[in-house]
């Protein structure tokens, strides 16, 4: 199976998801596509000889149909069975959406259907939750809601501020969107679970 990833960021988690992609694991990394050119994860990529490309959003303003057919070229042609958004921070239109469905998932770092959107953690914190984490979903055109194939749950600590949290909850993105990337390439959608501490 071939696995594209959306970034735009530093791409830890798909640091995790290409270093997965090993041995007898049925997929392999066949893009990293980024809406930033800088972004940090394209160059890791690179090094590791992943195809890479880069859409800037920037120059189509508000046009996020002109953005998405630009993105479409180089994502079509690497011709993904799965495609991984994995730090991508630009919302994707119903219609880009429904090309790839049933075929795209999304790490969001919270434990859905708590705290869609941004600024996840500090949310939590300003709410007292005492636990946290992350969640693996398929992708709808409703923003972080589509079916969940898999969470891990952190403990909030006392002295937590946002980033010792977004750190913890992290890790556990790191273990969590490969195993649900593994089951959802051997079609198996039973939901994965997981819980602090990481095992490994
Ligand atoms: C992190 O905030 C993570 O929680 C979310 O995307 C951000 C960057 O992740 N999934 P990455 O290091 O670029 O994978």
């Amino acid at each position: 199976k071939r696995v594209a990833i959306l970034l735009s960021g530093g791409g830890s988690n798909m640091a995790c998801l290409v270093h997965s992609m090993t041995g007898d694991h049925p997929a392999r990394p066949c893009l990293v596509l980024s809406n930033d050119p800088e972004a940090g994860g394209l160059k890791r990529a690179r090094d590791w000889g992943i195809e890479t490309a880069a859409v800037d959003h920037r120059p189509f303003g508000k046009d996020r149909a002109a953005f998405e057919a630009a993105l479409s070229e180089p994502l079509r042609a690497a011709r993904p069975d799965v495609i991984c958004l994995a730090g991508f921070m630009r919302i994707l239109t119903a219609d880009f959406i429904a090309e790839w469905k049933g075929r795209m998932l999304n790490i969001h770092p919270s434990l859905l259907p708590k705290y869609r959107g941004l600024h996840t953690h500090a949310r939590a914190l300003d709410a007292g939750e005492t636990e946290a984490g992350c969640t693996v979903h398929e992708v709808i055109p409703d923003l972080d809601a589509g079916p969940i194939l898999g969470q891990a749950r952190v403990p909030v600590m006392q002295d937590d501020d946002p980033a010792t949290l977004a750190a913890r909850v992290l890790t556990m993105e790191h273990r969590l969107y490969p195993a649900v990337l593994h089951s959802f390439v051997l079609d198996d959608r039973s939901p994965v679970s997981m819980d602090w501490p990481p095992q490994d």
